[in-house]
C-alpha cells in the first residue's frame, strides 16, 4: 500500500456500466487513502482530472462522462492503463462518538459514500443513506447500497432515495428527506458530497439543527497538492485543505 506522487500507470481490471453517462473503473493498484480522498488521473498528452476514491484497495473510480477528458476515459478497454497519483486531500474523519450518521450524495457525489458506509457500518454505526439524483436514470450506486444493506442486520443501513422529477424513490430532492429527520434529532453527524448548491442547503440545515456536518467539495484542480492555486476559493486551498471540510470551515467556501 502507498501513495503516489508521480502519475504511475495501473492497468483496468473491470469496468462497469453504472448509467448512460457513468462507468466505475476498478484498477490493479491499491493505495493508502480514506473515503473522500481523490486521486488525479491522468491520460498521458492529453489531460488530467481528479476524481474521489469508490475504494483504495483496490482503487476503484466512478467516472460520468461530462466533457473531453471524461469522454475519452470512456473509450477505455480492460487492460487499457490510467495513470493516476495521490491519494490527495483530507478524507471525511467520523468521531466514535457518532453513532447515527446521514450519509448525503447528489449526482456523482455518490463516490465515495459507499466506502464510508462500509466503514462506518463495520465499527457498529447505524448509517442512512440518502441518495438523490435529476431523474431515475441518474441514479447511481443505489443497487450497490442495496446489496450491502442485505448482508447486513435490519436496520442498520437504511436507504432513501430522491429524484427531482419522481421517476424513482421520493419527489423532490435529498434535503426534503434529510431536513425532517435531522429536525427530530436523528443524526449525530451529517456527511455529504455533491454539487455546491446541494452542499450550501446541507450545511445550513445541519447548522440550523446543529448536527455536525462535514462536506466534500469540488473545484477546478490542476496540481492536486497545494501548489498551482487552481483550487483556491476564499482562503482556502481545497486540494490540500478539502475536500471534505467540516461546517465552520466551508461555510466560509460556499459562495
Ligand atoms: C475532489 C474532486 C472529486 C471529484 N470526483 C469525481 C468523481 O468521483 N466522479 C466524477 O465523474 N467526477 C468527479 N469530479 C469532477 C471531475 O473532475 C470533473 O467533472 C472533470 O472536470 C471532468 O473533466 P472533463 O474534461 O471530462 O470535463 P470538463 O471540460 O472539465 O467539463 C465539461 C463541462 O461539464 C461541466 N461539468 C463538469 N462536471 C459536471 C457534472 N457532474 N455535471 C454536469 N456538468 C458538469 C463543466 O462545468 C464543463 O462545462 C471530482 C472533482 C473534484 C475536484
Ligand atoms: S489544485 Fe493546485 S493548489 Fe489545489
Amino acid at each position: 500500500m502507498n501513495r503516489l506522487i508521480l502519475p504511475t500507470p495501473a492497468r483496468i481490471a473491470s469496468i462497469e456500466t453504472d448509467n448512460y453517462r457513468t462507468k466505475t473503473f476498478v484498477l490493479e493498484t491499491r493505495l493508502d487513502a480514506t473515503p473522500g480522498q481523490f486521486v488525479m488521473a491522468w491520460l498521458p498528452r492529453f489531460d488530467e482530472k481528479p476524481f474521489s476514491l469508490v475504494d483504495a484497495d483496490p482503487v476503484t473510480l466512478m467516472i460520468t462522462a461530462v466533457g473531453p477528458f471524461t469522454r475519452l476515459v470512456h473509450e477505455l478497454q480492460i487492460g487499457d492503463s490510467l495513470w493516476i497519483r495521490g491519494a490527495f486531500g483530507n478524507g471525511f474523519c467520523v468521531p466514535a462518538t457518532q453513532r447515527r450518521l446521514a450519509l448525503v450524495g447528489g449526482g456523482y457525489g455518490v463516490a465515495p459514500l459507499l466506502w464510508l458506509a462500509r466503514q462506518q457500518l463495520a465499527r457498529g454505526a447505524q448509517v442512512t443513506a440518502i441518495l438523490g439524483a435529476r431523474t431515475a436514470a441518474d441514479l447511481l450506486y443505489v443497487r450497490r447500497f442495496e446489496q450491502l444493506a442485505a448482508a447486513l442486520q435490519p436496520g442498520a443501513l437504511s436507504i432513501v432515495v430522491t429524484t427531482e422529477d419522481g421517476s424513482a424513490g421520493e419527489l423532490g430532492r435529498v434535503t426534503d428527506e434529510l431536513a425532517p429527520l435531522a429536525a427530530q434529532g436523528a443524526f449525530d453527524g451529517v456527511y455529504a458530497c455533491g454539487p455546491h448548491g446541494m452542499l450550501q442547503a446541507i450545511e445550513l440545515l445541519a447548522q440550523e439543527v446543529g448536527a455536525p456536518c462535514q462536506a466534500s467539495w469540488e473545484a477546478y484542480m490542476r496540481c492536486g497538492i497545494g501548489i498551482c492555486g487552481a483550487c483556491e476559493h476564499l482562503g482556502k486551498v481545497l486540494c490540500l485543505d478539502g475536500p471534505v471540510l467540516t461546517t465552520a470551515r466551508s461555510a466560509s467556501v460556499a459562495g
